[in-house]
């Protein structure tokens, strides 16, 4: 027979561990399921193979959107980015959409808080607006082979 004793502290503490469990369980279904929070990494992929022939990074480059509201779609390569030159006016604010059809890259802007990662097989994407008239460099930040260190571009807001 399975008579167990277990002595009152005991179960006190096994029902806490279980209410934090079940607490817990349930929280994160609310905030997967109700609320759709999921890994940003996975919202938009890509077949690495296909990037130059998936629009938009069939035709990678600077789109206007709105009242100097662009998109930047950029494709990370070994070793550069395209397009590597880009020219925006003061104020424009520039939804980035990255991705690459080789390894893992990074896109740094400097003076900016623009820290984004190329990722084979998915698209990142981040909004920034460029206040400042100015150069700025694109630089790759994630090793990604021998070239890695010219692997480098140059936004021009004026
Ligand atoms: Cu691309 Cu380092």
């Amino acid at each position: 027979m399975f008579n167990i004793h277990f002595p009152r502290e005991e179960r006190i503490w096994l029902m806490i561990g279980i209410a934090t469990l079940a607490i817990f369980l349930v929280l994160f279904g609310i905030m997967a399921f109700g609320m759709g929070l999921q890994p940003p990494g996975h919202m938009m992929q890509i077949e690495p193979k296909a990037v130059t022939a998936t629009p938009p990074f069939d035709h990678p480059g600077i789109t206007q959107i709105g009242d100097n509201e662009y998109e930047a779609n950029i494709v990370a390569q070994v070793f550069m980015f395209n397009p590597g030159d880009i020219t925006l006016p003061v104020g424009a604010k520039v939804h980035f959409k990255v991705t690459t059809p080789d390894v893992v890259h990074g896109l740094y802007i400097t003076d900016t808080n623009v820290n984004m990662m190329a990722v084979p097989g998915h698209i990142t994407e981040f909004t920034y607006t460029f206040r400042k008239p100015g150069e700025y460099l694109v630089l790759c930040h994630e090793y990604c082979g021998i070239g890695h260190q010219l692997m480098m571009g140059q936004i021009h807001v004026q």
